[in-house]
């Protein structure tokens, strides 16, 4: 294995320099890695727009970054449904008019593990319909301003990308036949990165260098994850595991989505997250990807998909 590039610690946040002036639209912040991603943020004297879907989990959060940190740092709530493309384009349509740019949009929210094939309002399986066309919405509508200031798209993606069937199931995308909760979330969370390799495709085919997408992803980390929406057995497999040294703390799982959010001259076809055991734990930094998360003729096929499902198209 190459030797990771931040040294044998790997990528931490003390490489974040002050962040003051710089706006980060973070998703899903009332636990896990999206709330430890706003505190460092915030810590570092950045700005954070939080998108949550529960305003009285988001009210929480505020009160409770603003008591670990200090009453003056600047968080806001929107609220977004990823699950809900209305949703989606209205917080989308609220940021365009009160955010003045956006530095890095840190795509983190999502459900797992849903027990039974459930379908969202707009008919989409419930994994795919939020982890993955809700970030395609959020991401080409706010795109104009993160193009005004050669910002970034962060994809928290999962090494669940290579743990479902290993490409897009284009004929039976909504899971009628063989349906697991496992499979269903693998699928759309390899769509969400195959979709990340393929815009950084389309922006260098129209010459946007400056704007950059990455993909990372946390590794095995001690969230609210499986708790959400998994089967009683998934929960309690994963919280076992919680006691085991497989599993790292819900901040350290916050490393690869700040690196990529903020580390200057990251190269955008790496894969980061942690280097260690399986890639569920240690020292963060870039490490391999199996190549069907990259294959761009499904990748090409999966973007003209969504942009018939959703009827969004990428202002590129
Ligand atoms: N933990 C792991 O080991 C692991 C492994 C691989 C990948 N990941 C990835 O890491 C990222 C963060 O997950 P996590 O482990 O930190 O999970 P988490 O603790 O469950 O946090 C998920 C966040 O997403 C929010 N959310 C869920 N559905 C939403 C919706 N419809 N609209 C808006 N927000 C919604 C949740 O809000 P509520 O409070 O309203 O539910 C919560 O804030 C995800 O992209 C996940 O795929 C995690």
């Amino acid at each position: 294995m190459e030797a990771n590039q931040f040294g044998k610690k790997g990528w931490t946040p003390d490489r974040i320099d002050n962040l003051n002036d710089q706006v980060f639209v973070v998703t899903g912040t009332t636990s896990g890695t999206g709330f430890e991603a706003t505190k460092i943020l915030l810590s570092k004297g950045a700005k954070v727009v939080m998108l949550n879907r529960n305003p009285k989990k988001a009210g929480d959060t505020i009160d409770k970054l603003k008591q670990e940190l200090d009453n003056n740092i600047y968080v806001t709530n929107i609220q977004m449904d990823l699950s809900k493309q209305t949703s989606v384009k209205k917080a989308a349509q609220e940021i365009l008019k009160t955010v003045p740019h956006i530095d890095a949009l840190i795509c983190n929210a999502v459900i797992a593990q849903v027990t039974k094939q459930t379908l969202t309002i707009d008919g989409w399986e419930s994994q795919m319909g939020t982890n993955y066309f809700g970030n395609w919405t959020l991401q080409a509508l706010l795109f104009p301003l993160i193009e005004k200031s050669k910002g970034r798209i962060v994809t928290v993606g999962s090494m669940g990308y290579d743990m479902g069937i290993k490409t897009i199931k284009f004929d039976d995308l909504n899971w009628d036949k063989d349906y697991t909760p496992n499979n269903a979330y693998s699928q759309s969370k390899l769509a969400q990165i195959m979709s990340m390799y393929e815009l950084q495709n389309k922006l260098k085919e129209a010459g946007k260098i400056d704007i950059k997408a990455y993909v990372c992803h946390p590794g095995s980390s001690r969230t609210n994850l499986i708790n959400t929406s998994g089967s009683f057995m998934m929960k309690f497999i994963f919280n076992l595991m919680k006691l085991s040294p497989l599993t790292q703390s819900a901040e350290k799982g916050a490393y690869p989505q700040l690196m990529c959010a903020t580390e200057p001259n990251l190269e955008q076809s790496g894969f980061y997250g942690p280097t260690g055991r399986s890639n569920w734990v240690g020292p963060v930094g870039a490490h391999e990807i199996k190549p069907h998360a990259k294959d761009s003729a499904v990748a090409k096929r999966l973007w003209e998909l969504s942009e018939r499902e959703t009827g969004i198209k990428w202002n590129i």
